[in-house]
């Protein structure tokens, strides 16, 4: 079966627009999307089947135990957005269940990984329709058109990479998720809970470095992509759960005075000085239905984990 992707790849002078931008800035900052490379989704994807890195097991326990209750509330003939799709091994548990699903449309930064996935999975499923879109989500993008009139269109967004945006930015992504879904529409999320920050400081610095691995991808990236010159040796991986901002940060630490140069420009760093790559957001229930609740979604039902580490959401577009 043949594919076609829906190419709409932000202009690539972003990239370097973006980082110059970022270091820059007092606090120097990078961007997390960019950390989705080909080599970058590949160390995510390791990142998830880490014994430590519990988020990816927990939610697909969840996803797992209550399967059918999900698919019967999305409905027949749904059109599935699959935001981040990746390897869209999730997203095959939800069309295993759903009753004649109307198309399948992943959404993912990274190309190749994309495609690959895309054909795999309109290999498996031949009565669907597979429409693949190569776009930077956390933007508006345009909907490729499709053959069939769904009944509700109905975005999946798991893995808690809510918890990557911001507050504000989170609540206008949302937003937008609930304009494209319309009404009648729907969200079926996974959000990763707040918890003793001991198991949270464990998934994030694995005992293999595959969590350092790749933060430093980006700088690899950086160099490869626009010419830098880092030294990836003189920068090491820091992540650590800020209580207060209910927030595991990632850095990139310099290991030394040094200058990197990029772009014709010099940056420096001090000794200790960080770059702050990512952030990744626990919620409580109450703060996720505030941020759902002013974005326009309800939520009408929430599934956890025996321990209460992780819950997944079926959240409504209010108003339908
Ligand atoms: N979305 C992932 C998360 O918040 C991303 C992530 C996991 C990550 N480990 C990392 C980002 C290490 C930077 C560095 O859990």
């Amino acid at each position: 079966m043949k594919i076609e992707l829906h190419e709409l790849s932000p202009d690539p002078d972003r990239f370097q627009v973006e980082v110059c931008q970022g270091l820059k800035r007092s606090q120097k900052e990078l961007p997390s999307k960019y950390l989705y490379d080909e080599r970058g989704s590949q160390l995510f994807e390791q990142i998830c089947t880490l014994e430590e890195y519990y988020p990816t097991r927990t939610e697909a326990q969840i996803m797992a135990a209550h399967i059918e209750e999900m698919a019967e509330l999305l409905g027949p003939g749904v059109l599935l957005l699959d935001y981040g799709s990746g390897s869209s091994a999730k997203a095959r548990l939800l069309l295993d269940h759903l009753r004649d699903p109307a198309a399948y449309l992943p959404i993912d930064i990274s190309r190749e990984h994309l495609l690959r996935a895309a054909v795999e999975l309109a290999r498996d499923y031949p009565e669907l329709e597979v429409r693949p879109i190569h776009a930077d989500y956390t933007g508006a993008f345009e909907l490729p058109p499709f053959k069939r009139v769904p009944t509700r269109r109905v975005a999946y967004y798991p893995g808690s990479t809510i918890g990557n945006f911001d507050p504000l930015p989170a609540e206008q992504f949302l937003e937008r998720v609930a304009k494209v879904c319309g009404p009648g529409g729907a969200l079926l999320i996974g959000i990763d809970l707040v918890k003793d920050p001991t198991i949270l400081h464990r998934a994030y610095n694995d005992s293999q470095g595959v969590n350092a691995a790749f933060n430093l991808n980006l700088l690899r990236r950086i160099n490869r992509e626009l010419g830098a010159d880092f030294e990836l040796e003189q920068f090491k991986h820091y992540a650590c759960y800020n209580p207060r901002e209910r927030r595991v940060e990632m850095h990139l630490v310099s290991q030394q005075d040094q200058s990197v140069h990029l772009n014709g420009m010099t940056i420096h760093f001090e000794q200790g000085e960080s770059i702050w790559t990512e952030s990744s957001y626990k919620y409580t229930l109450e703060r996720f239905a505030e941020v759902a609740g002013a974005a326009g979604f309800s939520i009408e039902q929430a599934w956890f984990d025996k321990r209460r580490w992780f819950s997944i959401l079926y959240c409504r577009v209010q108003g339908a």
